[in-house]
């Protein structure tokens, strides 16, 4: 007769062994990589295997990063973007929507390109392509952010103009530029159409006016971001290191979406024409991080990075609260996908459509602390495992200037002895500084805010922080958005309510 032995033994020694028929995450030799060729991102919380991420065995590099609010996107993006430059050389362009990535590239030694404070791009520059392609690419922005497509004489008008100021300047349409020649700027295309309205000669000057008036919007005194003469070296974007293009200080949604658009086509062009030769790892990563306008619409040149990507080494990551904004022929497409904490049952149901993971899984991603993820891989071939899988936290960077929040002064006693409850809040002094100012804070107030951390030695539980913030006449609202930025749950920040008086 034989008996049963039980045997201690390490988890990842069993993680090795292939006990289950379908075991819950993927063998350990498509998570752990050689380190030198791929990216830490964590330990998987099944079978504590670090799990490090590489796209040779992807259908491509390109990922999608989604969670609420606080959860640890462009935590994710932070951390994985300074590996890939110490692992591959990787240059990383990030299309900084909300001014979030600027105090961290700064630190970084990359380069901050703030758009309508200092910085203008003129999107006319031709880097290097033909001036009837980029005429073509103008045309295709127009038609994303305007409602030019619905007008097609105008549509006719426009796109000559465009050509004819190329001419006007000494290029030919369809020959490749002399580089280093001077460029005409929307300034002389709307010229060109206005001598046209008084030449009086054309028989529906309606079209013309409105032609005129619609290509006004980018080109107006005070408001001219894209119709100046460009202040970096577009060619050079995808060969510089990290380069942030900061679009916070423009006005308003379109004038972002315009730029963010024109950086993909120069980058998607340059990308084709370099013919990047093939070496290991990745030779850039263009980051969107909530450009749901640009990543959206499938006429976006991120589209067209998503499907050809993967032969340049060149790889897209899209990050967004709400992955319902991200366009299906990229959300479907993308080889790995990082779920953090998501909640709404909406975008749920919509994950666990596209994704195919169990009912368990769904708990967990609504369930998620902080930096706790699932992550999505599509391997090239078949594979009988379930693709998604969960580690413990993205492990980051150590922070360089912590300041602590502790909430112990607002949890019971059981919530305090149970390990899975969060006690402390860890942000980097940058973190805390360009979430008060997203959240409309005055310079003054936040100075204040720091002094005052600062005499407590940067640790202060959370009644103190919501005081501190309440006698300088912050709003009750303003208060629960930041601390919702920090990642903290409704339920935890109504407690902070009722406890101070
Ligand atoms: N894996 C992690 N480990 C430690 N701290 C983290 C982790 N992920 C996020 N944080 C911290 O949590 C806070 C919120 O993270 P982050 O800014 O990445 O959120 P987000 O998802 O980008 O939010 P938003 O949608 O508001 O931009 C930050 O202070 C960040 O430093
Ligand atoms: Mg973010």
């Amino acid at each position: 007769m034989s008996m049963v032995r039980v045997q201690s033994i390490m988890s990842n020694e069993l993680a090795k062994r292939s006990i289950f028929s379908r075991p819950p995450e993927p063998p350990h030799e498509y998570l752990l990589n050689d380190p030198s060729t791929s990216i830490f991102i964590g330990i998987t919380k099944l079978f504590s295997v670090p799990f490090t991420w590489t796209f040779a065995n992807l259908t491509n590099p390109h990922i999608a990063v989604v969670g609420i609010t606080g959860a640890g996107k462009s935590y994710f993006v932070k951390t994985f973007l300074t590996r890939a430059s110490y692992v591959w050389n990787t240059n990383a362009i990030i299309v900084d929507w909300a001014g979030e990535y600027k105090a961290w590239v700064k630190q970084s030694g990359g380069t901050v390109v703030s758009l309508g404070k200092g910085d203008f791009i003129n999107i006319m520059d031709l880097s290097g392509m033909k001036p009837v392609d980029r005429a073509k690419q103008i045309m295709n922005s127009l038609e994303i952010l305007t409602d030019i497509a619905e007008f097609p004489e105008q549509k006719r008008l426009t796109a000559e103009a465009l050509e004819q100021a190329y001419v006007n300047f000494g290029f030919a349409s369809s020959q490749l530029p002399e580089p280093g020649k001077e460029v005409p700027t929307l300034k002389e295309v709307i010229a060109l159409l206005e001598e046209k309205l008084q030449e009086g000669s054309y028989e529906y000057p309606a079209e013309l006016e409105n032609a005129v008036y619609r290509l006004r919007q980018f080109a107006r005194e005070g408001e001219d971001y894209f119709a100046r003469k460009s202040t970096i070296d577009l060619g050079r974007l995808a060969s510089s290191g990290l380069v942030s293009i900061d679009l916070s200080n423009l006005p308003d949604e379109k004038f972002r979406a315009m730029a963010a658009l024109f950086i993909l086509q120069t980058l998607k062009e340059k990308m084709r024409t370099e013919g990047w030769s093939a070496s290991k790892g990745l030779k850039a990563l263009v980051v969107l991080d909530e450009a749901w306008k640009v990543a959206s619409d499938e006429r976006s040149d991120a589209v067209m990075i998503v499907r050809e990507g993967r032969k340049y080494q060149f790889g897209l990551i899209v990050a967004s609260q709400n992955p319902t904004d991200i366009n299906e022929a990229i959300f479907s497409n993308v080889g790995t996908t990082i779920m953090l904490r998501v909640k709404f049952e909406k975008f749920l149901d919509y994950l666990q459509g596209s994704l195919n993971f169990s009912g368990f899984m769904r708990g967990e991603i609504s369930k998620f602390g902080v930096g706790q993820a699932a992550i999505d891989m599509s391997f090239q071939t078949s594979v009988q495992f379930p693709e998604v899988f969960l580690i413990n936290r993205v492990v980051g960077e150590v922070p360089l200037d912590v300041y602590t929040i502790t909430m112990a002064d607002i949890l019971n006693e059981q919530e305090l002895s149970n390990p899975d409850v969060q006690k402390e809040l860890s942000m980097e002094k940058i973190d805390i500084n360009s979430r008060l100012i997203q959240a409309n804070f005055n310079s003054d107030t936040i100075n204040d805010i720091f002094k005052e951390l600062d005499a407590r030695n940067r640790m202060i539980d959370i009644r103190g922080l919501v005081q501190i913030l309440s006698g300088e006449k912050v709003s009750k609202e303003a208060i629960v958005e930041l601390l919702r930025s920090f990642g903290l749950q409704d339920s935890i920040i109504t407690r902070v309510f009722v406890y101070v008086t």
